[in-house]
């Protein structure tokens, strides 16, 4: 694996976040911290290398308020530091189908880095962990742990909708599904607080 220490992660993200204060930070430890506890279960992954992937998939985020872009910004940060693993992740962690289309956000980038985006989701075969950052990015407010359909419904009610759509939540359905096959649990079980956070029950 080609990541970064945990050190380093937090260094990056601390970095992040006073380049461009915003909920994306604590988003990405949400994420970090589901990663980590869904890996814990499954025999095929790695709870600490989780851990970092998940701090690390919105890091384009560093360069500011932007869309789609983030992923890209995110991609080149860590690929030309030769983290390639933690790379790929963020360019993977937004399509559970591998369709430019599906994505929600504005495509603000070139010609040329949409059809490097569409080139590498073609070429890349997905891992569990690329699989598993897509469901934890889809289960993750910037508060905590939360029902994945509410999260879905937060992004589309945020982003508007499109024709992907449905499929696009179908296969996030799906990868929980498989996940729960492979640990044999709810993912909700190991995800503390998931009941607080999505009915909100610790604001009354
Ligand atoms: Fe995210």
């Amino acid at each position: 694996m080609n990541l970064p220490t945990l050190k380093e992660a937090r260094a990056f993200l601390s970095e992040g976040q006073a380049r461009n204060p915003g909920a994306w930070v604590d988003h990405s430890i949400v994420v970090a911290r589901a990663a980590e506890a869904i890996s814990t279960y499954h025999p095929d992954l790695d709870p600490y290398d989780a851990y970092i992937m998940g701090l690390l998939h919105d890091i384009g985020r560093r360069e500011g308020v932007t869309g789609m872009r983030h992923i890209l910004d995110g991609y080149r940060f860590l690929e030309e530091k030769g983290f390639e693993d933690a790379a790929r992740v963020c360019l993977t962690h937004s399509f559970p189908i591998r369709d430019v289309r599906a994505a929600l956000g504005r495509w603000d980038c070139s010609e040329e880095e949409l059809q490097f985006v569409k080139d590498t989701l073609a070429r890349v075969a997905y891992n569990d962990y690329d699989r598993l950052l897509q469901l934890c990015d889809a289960l993750a407010l910037p508060s905590g742990f939360c029902l994945i359909e509410k999260r879905l419904v937060d992004a589309a009610l945020r982003h508007g909708i499109n024709e992907y759509i449905l499929p696009k939540w179908r296969a996030t359905l799906e990868i929980q599904r498989a996940f729960e096959e492979t640990i044999g649990r709810s993912i909700y079980s190991v995800l503390p607080g998931v009941m607080e956070n999505t009915f909100g029950l610790r604001q009354t």
